[in-house]
């Protein structure tokens, strides 16, 4: 297994450090409000349990899943909902939480129908985002990391459902993975 893992991208400490810093902006620009997290599973759940935890406004959480149709559909941006959120979001401050944007096309799915929804307001707050790669422009209005394009795993984030539990954000070795 160790195999297909190549370097340390981002440590620990610079995880932990960057999450309470923008658990810090968040708490502050949500003064007074309690909003609603909204966390993408899977790879969302060990970005949104620190950053919670490091929160001083009192946040409420829900979980939406989403896969894509598989190969032709990751470039069509048409994304099936397989769990929706059990919360009625109008009139709610929804901050969705997701691991990493890659091209864009799953979370502008998912902002579209989350908008549809009349929530009061939609942010995003995304752990990583890879650099040159959208395809559609999202605003990212908090942002753990801007990483290279390389397939990353850890924190969250799987290859083919391993490695999520790793503490630290791990480059794959180059030609481990392949787009389709
Ligand atoms: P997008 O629709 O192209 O932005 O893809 C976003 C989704 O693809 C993420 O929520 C992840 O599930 C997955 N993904 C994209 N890049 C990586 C990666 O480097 N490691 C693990 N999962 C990834």
């Amino acid at each position: 297994m160790k195999g297909e893992i190549g370097e340390v991208l981002i440590s620990e400490r610079r995880i932990k450090k960057r999450v309470k810093e923008l658990a810090e902006e968040i708490s502050r620009d949500y003064r007074g409000k309690s909003p609603l997290l909204v966390g993408v599973l899977r790879g969302a759940i060990v970005f949104l349990a620190d950053l919670m935890r490091e929160l001083t406004v009192p946040v409420e959480i829900d979980f939406m899943a989403i896969s894509s149709y598989g190969q032709a559909t990751k470039s069509s941006g048409v994304v099936r909902i397989l769990k929706d959120l059990d919360e009625d979001i109008r009139s709610r401050h929804v901050l969705v939480v997701e691991d990493i944007v890659d091209t864009g096309l799953t979370l502008s799915y998912l902002l579209k129908s989350l908008e549809a929804r009349h929530p009061a307001s939609l942010q995003v707050c995304a752990f990583l985002n890879k650099k040159g790669k959208q395809r559609i422009p999202l605003e990212i209005k908090y942002l753990g990391f801007e990483i290279p394009d390389r397939f990353v795993v850890g924190y969250g984030l799987d290859f083919a459902q391993k490695y999520r539990y790793f503490p630290c954000i791990y480059a794959l070795k180059p030609g481990i993975y392949r787009e389709a």
